[in-house]
């Protein structure tokens, strides 16, 4: 069973689906560690109850991100993970981290990428007024928000929606996505070409 080492800095719902998929026999991983950039991230809290080992570091540590950013490396190599999974992580991933783990980080992001990048991607696109918007799973890269995209899901913004409608709906579609898009990397149907176009088998 391949095992994945989740990176949070928040509330951890995309960690919670992860888990809860696990638990419904959906999804055929193992959540090796729990990675949080800040020591007070609800995600934390989740992770504990679900019996999963966590390491916390804060602010301070992201002084020097590439020493954080080995230090991350190490545990999760000690920890056995096969693939680095960012749910809610607000921080970059730097060399030390794409290089121990080459085209095996990946990301999730609530709009479709390329469009709205960024920390406030459901926000910029409700307040630009777009009527599709949705979530990007993709492979990350050095940089922000880019890398080769693995899955897309469409979201509608309709008339009623407030910022705070659409917020639920992206996020309802996240906690579906994430797993479906895990559980094929589990099946080893995911395959990345040269060219850094994706695959699903
Ligand atoms: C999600 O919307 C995710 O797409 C974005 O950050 C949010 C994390 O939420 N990158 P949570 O911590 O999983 O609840």
């Amino acid at each position: 069973m391949i095992r994945l080492g989740i990176l949070i800095s928040g509330s951890g719902t995309n960690l919670q689906a992860i888990i809860d998929a696990i638990e419904a026999d959906t999804l055929d991983v193992n959540i090796a560690l729990v990675v949080s950039s800040r020591p007070d991230a609800y995600g934390l809290t989740r992770a504990e109850a679900g019996g999963i080992p966590t390491l916390a570091l804060t602010k301070s540590d992201y002084e020097y991100p590439i020493a954080a950013d080995e230090r991350i490396a190490r545990a999760l190599q000690l920890a056995g993970v096969d693939y680095v999974v960012m749910a809610g992580y607000m921080r970059k991933v730097c060399a030390p981290l794409l290089t121990a783990f080459p085209q095996r980080i990946i990301n999730i992001h609530p709009a479709l990428l390329p469009s709205f990048v960024g920390a406030h991607a459901i926000a910029d696109a409700f307040a630009y007024g777009v009527k599709l918007t949705g979530v990007t799973v993709h492979l990350a890269n050095e940089e922000y928000d880019r890398g080769p995209i693995i899955a897309q899901r469409a979201v509608e913004v309709e008339e009623a929606d407030t910022l705070e409608t659409l917020e639920q709906k992206i996020h309802a579609v996240e906690h579906v996505l994430y797993p479906e898009v895990l559980q094929l990397l589990a099946q080893g149907r995911v395959r990345i070409a040269d060219d850094g176009r994706v695959a699903i088998l």
